[in-house]
C-alpha cells in the first residue's frame, strides 16, 4: 500500500497548493492513506476547524501538528471533536487532544503518531520513551504505523529514526520547513526522511515574508512574521510503499513541486 504525506502547510498559499495538487497526487499515486501536517495552516499559526475539515474533504485521512498546535485558539473549541487530528503525544499530561489515532484504509488500520523533539524546542516529555509506549499500544492492533516526528535538530531526528527502525513503517521529520535529501529505508524496514519540507510560499523564508524576517536578522528589532499573500508557491511531500503484512517500507520517494521542480501527472 502507498502512503502519502504532505509537509507543514503554511497559510493560504500552502492550502491553495493542497487544493490544487492533492487531487493530482492522489490520482497519480493512488495512496491508501494521506496525512497532512497542518500546524501552520491558519495564517502560518495553528489550524482552524474549517481548515481541518477541508483537508479531510480533500481526501486526507489524518492531520498532524507540532509546536504551533495551540497558536490559533479555535483549536480548543474543536480538538475534542477531531478524531483524525493528532498533536505531539509527548506534550504534558492533561494537554487537550491526543497523540495517536487509527485511520481505516482498504488494507486495514494505520496508526498515526505525532511526537515532538526537545532540542531547541520546549522541554516536553521524553519522545523516545513515549514512542515505545505508543508503538507497543499500536502493535496490538496493526503493523502499519506512521510517525511524524516534529523536531528541529537533524541529530535528534536521525536518533529517532534509528530508535524506531523496524518498529514503525514510516518515520518522517517535520518542522524545519526545508526538505532534506536523505530519504531512505533503514536496515530494519522503516522508511525515513529527516524533514519533508514545507508547503506554501516559495520565495519566502521558511514560508514567512522574507522582508520581515530579514529585518529581524538585520536589526534584532521585534517584528511580526507574516505569510506573504501572493507570489510563487511549492508543495513538499513524501510517498512510501509499505508491505501490508510486515509493515516494512519497500520504497520511499521525496515529492517537491514548485516552478523549479514541475509536477508531471
Ligand atoms: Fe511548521
Ligand atoms: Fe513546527
Amino acid at each position: 500500500m502507498k502512503l502519502l504525506f504532505i509537509g507543514d502547510v503554511v497559510g493560504s498559499p500552502g492550502r491553495e497548493m493542497v487544493e490544487e495538487y492533492l487531487p493530482k497526487l492522489k490520482q497519480k499515486y493512488q495512496p491508501a492513506v494521506t496525512i497532512i501536517n497542518g500546524e501552520n495552516a491558519a495564517g502560518g499559526k495553528g489550524i482552524t476547524e474549517k481548515i481541518y475539515r477541508r483537508f479531510l474533504e480533500l481526501g486526507a485521512n489524518a492531520v498532524t501538528l507540532g509546536n504551533h498546535a495551540w497558536d490559533n485558539r479555535d483549536i480548543f473549541e474543536f480538538i475534542h471533536d477531531a478524531p483524525h487530528m493528532v498533536r505531539p503525544a509527548n506534550f504534558p499530561e492533561g494537554t487537550p487532544g491526543k497523540g495517536m489515532t487509527f485511520v481505516k484504509s482498504h488494507v486495514g488500520e494505520i496508526a498515526v503518531i505525532n511526537l515532538q523533539g526537545r532540542t531547541f524546542l520546549s522541554p516536553n516529555d521524553d519522545p523516545f520513551r513515549k514512542a515505545d509506549e505508543l508503538i507497543n499500544e499500536a502493535k496490538k492492533r496493526t503493523n502499519l504505523i506512521f510517525l511524524d516526528f516534529h523536531a528541529e535538530a537533524t541529530s535528534e531526528k536521525q536518533a529517532m529514526g534509528w530508535y524506531v527502525d523496524g518498529r514503525v513503517s514510516i518515520n518522517v521529520g517535520t518542522h524545519t520547513h526545508i526538505q532534506t535529501a536523505d530519504e531512505r529505508i533503514l536496515p530494519q524496514g522503516t522508511g525515513y526522511i529527516s524533514d519533508v519540507g514545507m508547503t506554501g510560499p516559495y520565495d519566502a523564508i521558511l514560508g514567512m515574508d522574507r522582508e520581515v524576517v530579514l529585518k529581524r536578522f538585520l536589526t534584532n528589532l521585534p517584528v511580526r512574521f507574516e505569510v506573504p499573500k501572493s507570489g510563487r508557491k511549492q508543495l513538499s511531500g513524501f510517498l512510501a510503499d509499505v508491505d501490508e503484512r510486515s509493515g516494512n517500507a519497500t520504497k520511499v520517494k521525496r515529492i517537491l513541486i514548485n516552478e523549479d521542480h514541475p509536477f508531471f501527472s
